[in-house]
């Protein structure tokens, strides 16, 4: 393990402004987003998306890396550039989605485990070989009645403690996922103990596996109301709340902090983000969205080879909106640029 490598790259990727773009969608995800604007999910349909996104002109002014599937970090474009060489050529620092997906936990009710760490170290030298400087991995904690269990926390934390410090051997930087989600009419009181709950659990095992906290990003969700909840916070409470939370929770030795979007609209995670950037805070404190930068440029691409050029100019406005953000200077009224 490198240590120096490993900060370097953690804090390349929360440089000022700049946040990561989660990509890593896999096949049955994909197929679903692609669905949406009714294409099939193709080799080539999905190397030609992800191509527009990567050679957005000027993306790398607020985009620090992407998280890629496997697929996508074997893959060329239609000319036959590697889709790596692209972003490498753009200051883009690829990263690889390493877990297997999240599978029902045996013994609980309805609950998941994250697999993949089987054969993963073997998995992480061939990724480091094909350019991978970072990784992710999703663990998923559902809140219902009287779940999430101790069990499904405590394990979903082992695995990615187990993870991260294989990722740091490799000198890869591993985000540390533990996603509460957002589904349910749970309150944001109840969402604010569960990812309490579940950071504890998470950097517990971190320590436990000698993990190297200055070498991680921690990727949580945001502390706030379930989808179905009949009163949903505002945008001060969330913000206040998920700072809250995590400043109880992270020690200040991480360098960074990028939160997914789990089904917030690209509009309310960009407001979110910035509403907690306006105060001081221990580490920075960025994005690593996935629907809430890609949705928008999604639609407006559409699968037409002439649409291009106007979904990149959507995925930069959604970009340097996010980038807006991580300094408390997001606005609606940017919203109207693109319109
Ligand atoms: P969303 O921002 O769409 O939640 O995706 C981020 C991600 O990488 C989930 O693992």
């Amino acid at each position: 393990m490198n240590a120096q490598i490993l900060q370097a790259t953690a804090r390349a990727l929360v440089a000022p402004n700049k946040g990561i773009l989660a990509a890593d969608e896999s096949f049955p995800t994909i197929a679903k987003r692609f669905q949406s604007i009714g294409i099939d999910s193709t080799e080539a349909n999905r190397r030609d998306y992800r191509n527009m996104l990567f050679t957005t002109p000027n993306a790398n002014e607020f985009i620090s890396g992407v998280i890629l599937f496997d697929e996508t970090l074997r893959q060329s474009n239609a000319e036959g550039t590697p889709l790596v060489d692209i972003l490498n050529a753009a200051g883009i620092i690829p990263g690889i989605k390493v877990d297997s997906g999240a599978k029902s936990m045996a013994g609980t009710k309805g609950e998941k485990i994250t697999e993949g760490l089987d054969g993963l170290r073997d998995r992480l030298v061939e990724y480091a070989s094909l350019g991978a400087r970072f990784a992710k991995w999703r663990a998923v904690i559902t809140i219902g009645n009287r779940i999430p269990s101790v069990g499904c926390i405590e394990a979903n934390a082992e695995a990615l403690a187990r993870y991260a410090a294989l990722c740091q051997e490799a000198n890869i930087v591993p985000i540390v996922e533990p996603e509460v989600l957002m589904d349910g009419d749970h309150d944001i009181d109840r969402c604010e103990a569960v990812t309490t709950q579940a950071l504890d659990a998470v950097f517990s095992a971190l320590k436990r596996h000698n993990v190297l906290l200055e070498g991680i990003l921690l990727k949580p969700n945001m502390v706030i109301s379930g989808k179905d909840c009949p009163q949903r916070a505002g945008i001060n409470e969330v913000a206040e709340r998920t700072v809250r939370c995590l400043k109880r929770t992270v020690p200040a030795a991480v360098p960074g902090i990028v939160f997914l979007s789990g089904g917030q609209t690209a509009e309310e995670a960009t407001a979110h983000l910035s509403a907690m950037n306006k105060g001081p805070l221990p580490w920075e404190l960025s994005f690593s969205y996935g629907r809430a930068l890609q949705d928008p440029a999604l639609r407006a691409w559409a699968g037409k080879s002439d649409h291009v050029s106007r979904a990149q100019d959507v995925f930069y406005h959604r970009s340097q909106c996010n980038g807006a953000a991580r300094t408390g200077k997001y606005t609606a009224e940017m919203e109207q640029r693109i319109a």
